[in-house]
């Protein structure tokens, strides 16, 4: 495991979006997984920098996300479709119909699981995960529980989860209580993976995921055992 500890979001922002841009460059049909929430945002910004300055070309690259809220559609501006079109896929020469996200609007969710699982296997598996990291350790939408989930799947928030992401809504009881994650499979099975999160109040989490022991109650320490894991951190 690669962990680097950096000053600032801005730095945080700066390094990962090199990881990725390198990662774009050395194969422009790279398969990246990538992540909504807040600490992606600022790679993104520097991504689509890149892109417009005409550093990156990302016309031949293909992107699986991680999750989707249950229920939203992609025009629902909680969706993280929605967020993923405004804040990289719109900035960028990606092809949309390249991108992917799970459906929250299936009406079969674990059948909409099996076909995501399908799709990112029939694409040669990823080649770069992005992943942000819950304060309870969840990655995707793994949220803790006495087992690891290999597939995509469904899923309950958690509390502390719904509680957290509270702050993207106008109110608590707007966020949507279910949702659909890629599984630890597709994620452990990423060729890279890079993991990266900022805050004072995410240090207690990284410690308990990447220093302690390996156990579904903090999904994130299941990438203990990934061969080529980074983990960014800045603690602004
Ligand atoms: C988002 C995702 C989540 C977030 C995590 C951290 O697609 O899968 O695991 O990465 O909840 O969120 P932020 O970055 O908002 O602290």
């Amino acid at each position: 495991m690669n962990f680097i500890t950096v000053e600032s979001y801005e730095e945080l922002s700066l390094k990962a979006a090199n990881l990725i841009a390198a990662q774009v460059i050395l194969n422009p049909k790279s398969i990246l997984g990538l992540a909504t929430g807040s600490s992606p945002v600022g790679t993104y910004k520097k991504l689509i920098e890149y892109c417009q300055n005409g550093e990156v070309d990302f016309s031949s690259i293909t992107s699986v996300n991680l999750d989707e809220y249950v229920g939203l559609s992609g025009e629902n501006d909680q969706s993280y479709r929605y967020f993923m079109n405004k804040n990289l896929f719109d900035g960028i020469n990606i092809n949309k119909n390249n991108t992917y996200v799970p459906s929250g609007c299936a009406e079969d969710l674990v059948a909409e699981g099996k076909a995501y699982d399908s799709l990112i296997e029939s694409l040669g598996g990823i080649d770069l995960q992005l992943l942000g990291i819950g304060l309870d350790g969840h990655i995707g939408f793994n949220e803790p529980d006495s087992f690891f989930t290999k597939e995509t799947h469904p899923v309950d928030l958690d509390e502390s989860t719904i509680k957290a992401n509270a702050r993207f809504f106008e109110k608590e009881s707007d966020v949507p209580k279910k949702a659909i994650t890629m599984g630890m499979g597709a994620i452990m099975q990423a060729k890279k993976v890079l993991l990266i999160a900022n805050g004072e109040n995410k240090k207690e989490i990284l410690e308990k995921a990447f220093f302690g022991p390996i156990t579904p109650e903090v999904p994130a320490s299941i990438l203990q055992l990934h061969p080529d894991l980074t983990v960014i951190y800045s603690k602004k």
